[in-house]
């Protein structure tokens, strides 16, 4: 027998071995009801959450109501999102009433915030997840199974998932997001992140570039790169980023950064779109800059929340970058990829914010003239640094008057830039049918831009030039003029 008889009679054997366990999950599948909330990471994460209880026969449902098991991957980063997700303990209360023999389980932010505190002031819960603790989920169901509460919120110093493929929730087949670093170091006085998702730690590009491999032969045709922080991702054989210094002086010559990562992305599948979230100003270096304007497929955004235009909020908040350092880094993007659209966070009322800090916020809003942006209130998270060394003096009629001023400006100048690409021919991947009408297709250009088109002959996946002949402040309408070179 040859080599290649044998791994046909191993293969043989294992597809008969997993028919045989398909049919043994199927006698107990269980069904699993799961929500998300927050961030794309946590979206990611409950990908991840569903790969690892497939295997233990669990099938997803939409329907809440036969759910065996509900899981909520919650989000703590504002007090509303903590409300949102208490609201909907209380729907899944009543449908426990008609369905007592449901579980419940809270992963994510929350879970890691409140601990087993979640038990005692959430009586419908079962089950308490950390982030780090998801491989645990078969034990932990054991628990409950047998009608005990279980916890864990252990924080890890190596977990990755690097070696669970994620299960594609709710997928259009076309776009799907690859975890690249978990956790963040940055401690910006504000944010609870550091403290729900732990130390910032990356993932083995080994283990990235087959996850992007595997994507693009079941037809995907964009990935964005995720993690609180990508452009501090840093690869050296494994451990916490903050450990790098102690790494021996061979693991640092290998070690792969952020700018090396997109490239080696690039390199794998030179037709897959890459998109990568999110871009901490002080962590970005001019090497990702040129990385992206070397590569075709990497697509010309980024996100790079800046939080505050003023130099005295920024420091108060322990962002490591004043506003003339990220003027610097927004010139050298728009020449180097003059194309570029950039987006931003942004947070009102911040402890301490004047009028004047609030000014120099609009005024470096009107420097920049984002194409997007995401902005919120200031809200106190509990255990945070602001939390501990600051009142939260800005009145709330301020904070929302300074955020409906960030918001009116923010709208104006995405007007400025959908108008820029009115005229234009660019290249859009359909994602799906537009919301508004079932004749239209709906995808994104290379900036993230939306842009609704009629269907014609033209399918999901495709590449697609579109002409582009009016626009609103969030979306570019056109016409197909043919399939790119790029299918
Ligand atoms: N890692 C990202 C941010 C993750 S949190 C970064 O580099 O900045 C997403 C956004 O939520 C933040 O950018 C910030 O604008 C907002 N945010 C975080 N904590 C907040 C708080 N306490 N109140 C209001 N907004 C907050
Ligand atoms: Fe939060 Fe700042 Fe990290 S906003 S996620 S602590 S970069």
């Amino acid at each position: 027998m040859n080599s290649n008889e044998v791994k046909e009679k191993v293969i043989d054997e294992s597809a008969q071995g997993s028919t045989l366990a398909l049919e043994e999950n199927k006698k107990n599948t269980r069904k699993l009801y799961i929500e998300s909330y927050g961030c794309q990471m946590n979206f990611s994460d409950s990908e991840i959450v569903a790969s690892i209880l497939a295997k233990e026969g669990f099938n997803t449902t939409q329907e809440l109501a036969e759910a065996d098991l509900v899981l909520v991957n919650t989000c703590s980063i504002r007090e509303k999102a903590e409300l949102t997700v208490r609201k909907r303990l209380e729907k899944f209360n009543a449908v426990k009433k008609v369905n007592p023999n449901m579980k419940v389980g809270v992963l994510g932010c929350m879970a890691e915030r409140l601990k087993s505190k979640f038990l005692e002031e959430e009586k419908i819960v079962d089950m308490v997840v950390g982030p780090d603790a998801y491989k645990d989920l078969p034990n932990l169901i054991e628990e409950i199974d047998e009608g005990r509460n279980a916890v864990n919120v252990i924080l890890s110093k190596d977990e990755t998932y690097g070696d669970v493929a994620p299960v594609r929730l709710n997928s259009n087949g076309v776009t799907a997001f690859v975890s690249i670093t978990r956790g963040c170091d940055n401690m910006c006085t504000f944010c609870v992140v550091p403290f729900t998702r732990g130390r910032e730690r990356s993932r083995d590009p080994r283990s990235i570039i087959e996850e992007v491999n595997d994507l693009w032969n079941r037809g995907f045709k964009e990935i964005t790169l995720l993690g609180q922080n990508v452009d501090s991702y840093l690869w050296y054989g494994g451990g916490l980023k903050k450990d790098y210094e102690k790494a021996t002086e061979m693991q640092k010559a290998t070690s792969v950064n952020f700018a090396k990562l997109l490239e080696l992305c690039a390199l794998a599948q030179p037709k897959m779109r890459i998109r990568f979230s999110t871009s901490n100003p002080q962590d970005m270096t001019l090497d990702v800059i040129e990385t992206m304007a070397k590569f075709e497929n990497i697509c010309n955004y980024i996100h790079l929340p800046v939080q505050s235009g003023s130099n005295r909020i920024l420091k108060a908040m322990n962002r490591l970058h004043t506003r003339e350092e990220y003027f610097e880094l927004i010139d050298n993007i728009k020449r180097i990829l003059p194309d570029c659209a950039i987006s931003q966070d942004m947070i009102s009322g911040f402890p301490t914010e004047t009028e004047e800090d609030h000014q120099d916020t609009l005024s470096l809003m009107k420097h920049v003239k984002y194409d997007f942006g995401f902005m919120f209130a200031y809200s106190e998270r509990p255990g945070t640094l602001a939390a501990r060394k600051l009142v939260d003096d800005v009145p709330k009629a301020d904070k929302k008057r300074r955020l409906t001023e960030i918001i009116d400006l923010q709208q104006k100048h995405s007007l400025y830039r959908t108008q820029q690409h009115v005229g234009k021919t660019e290249e859009v991947l359909i994602e799906g049918p537009s919301k508004k009408s079932d004749q239209h297709w709906m995808g994104r250009n290379s900036q993230n831009t939306v842009v609704v088109f009629p269907k014609e002959n033209y399918k999901v996946g495709d590449f697609v030039i579109v002409q582009i002949e009016d626009c609103t402040s969030a979306t570019l309408l056109g016409t197909a003029v043919k399939l790119s070179k790029n299918n």
